[in-house]
């Protein structure tokens, strides 16, 4: 990845992953992702914001080398995660008069997880400046962007917001700036479900008071620059409103086809009555664009056999997956069938404490679905749309 101007003085020295398949041993990437660093250059001293993932190091010290990068004074800490902390204490050793700037937080975050000497640190506070001379650095305090010890540092001079995660993507690119921005909105939608999703409160709180700064470009630390930051801001804005999509996301795992044939049937129902419904089969479904989904729908539909005495685990996956990344899904039910008992509903139902849904009635079977359960699923689908058209989220 070539050591690239963004304007006079500010250069992406970042490196592109193109083969990253999976974060976290978690997320799926299915279009790799970029680790990006910036290298700013006033008259008097030299920063880097972010580092990179550390099997990068190589090549961020490579572009370091291409951009003529001889001394360092500080290295910007904004977020502590390793894939952008990383190579500090690399960072650190080639430039031995460089110091680490970041929040109390972060600080302690670096010196837990890489041993960061705490003398090669600087605390900075929210709104606190640091001149490079003709470039003034300012950290904005950002918790829960989505670790607590965030921060977003703001280049005052040229307006460009370094956001670290914030309004980023995974998506590697040789682009520098957003090449599509339908593309990237996919991408950006995708990161937020994964990452930044449980936060939405906080996350609503930083983009309000980020409304009343000038901003001419968002850099953040995966994926392109944002040269037009209304998109993403105004994107960031509609996923983290209350407002929900007349949607209903299903995901759902079949042994021998019962459960198939109730979603089969309860897909063409909610079709039928005008509501859009996305059914995820588990065994199949990439886990990221399940998280997308659940980001605006209003009403999550879990579909999950009964194994001995409880729900399929990969129907349990799903249920946790679901709370843990609490969308703001309105309604939820279960679906299903069991051979000879167990506590499927009840387990699924308890698995969604942390979501504030309103729970419509399951329809639980025993065996192959009958005329009265494929019944039972049309007054699901009535109760869908109800809900729905009570909530004011169906256009007609
Ligand atoms: Fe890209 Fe939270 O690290």
């Amino acid at each position: 990845m070539a050591a690239r101007e963004i304007v006079p003085g500010v250069r992406s020295v970042g490196v592109i992953d193109w083969d990253r398949r999976i974060f976290d041993e978690l997320i799926p990437l299915p279009d790799g992702t970029s680790y990006n660093s910036y290298l700013i250059r006033g008259s008097e001293k030299t920063a880097l914001i972010d580092t990179v993932d550390p099997v990068k190091t190589a090549e961020l010290m490579a572009n370091l080398d291409r951009a003529g990068a001889e001394t360092i004074d500080y290295i910007v800490a904004n977020h502590a995660e390793q894939d952008h902390s990383g190579s500090i204490p690399a960072m650190l050793a080639r430039f031995p008069e460089a110091k680490v700037v970041t929040n109390q937080k972060c600080r302690d975050f670096l010196v837990d997880l890489l041993h960061i000497p705490v003398d090669r640190t600087i605390v900075v506070g929210d709104k606190e400046t640091l001149p490079l001379g003709g470039k003034t650095l300012e950290f904005i305090l950002a918790p829960w962007v989505h670790w607590p010890e965030t921060m977003l540092t703001y280049l005052q001079e040229d307006r460009i917001l370094f956001s670290c995660d914030f309004f980023g993507s995974h998506y590697a690119t040789s682009s520098l700036y957003v090449p599509n921005e339908g593309v990237i909105y996919e991408s950006a939608k995708r990161y937020y479900a994964e990452i930044m999703m449980p936060f939405r409160s906080s996350i609503k709180g930083h983009l309000a008071k980020l409304a009343a700064r000038d901003i001419a470009m968002i850099a953040p630390s995966h994926g392109p620059i944002h040269k037009r930051p209304a998109f993403i801001m105004d994107a960031y804005r509609d996923w983290t409103d209350d407002a929900v999509k007349n949607m209903v996301v299903l995901p759902y795992v079949s042994m021998h086809g019962s459960t198939q044939a109730m979603v089969d049937h309860l897909v063409d129902a909610l079709m039928q009555r005008g509501v859009p419904v996305q059914p995820f089969n588990l065994p199949k479904t990439d886990i990221g664009d399940l998280a997308e989904a659940l980001v605006d729908a209003a009403t999550v539909v879990i579909g999950a056999p009964t194994v001995i005495f409880g729900p399929h685990p990969q129907a349990v996956y799903a249920a946790y997956l679901a709370n843990l990344l609490r969308p703001k899904t309105r309604y939820a039910t279960v679906i299903g069938s069991y051979g000879w008992g167990g506590k499927t509903v009840d387990t699924v139902k308890n698995m969604l404490d942390r979501l504030k849904v309103e729970l419509l009635e399951p329809v639980y079977i025993k065996g192959y679905p009958k005329e009265a359960d494929f019944a039972a699923l049309d007054r699901l689908a009535d109760a869908i749309k109800k809900k729905h058209e009570e909530a004011g989220i169906i256009v007609s």
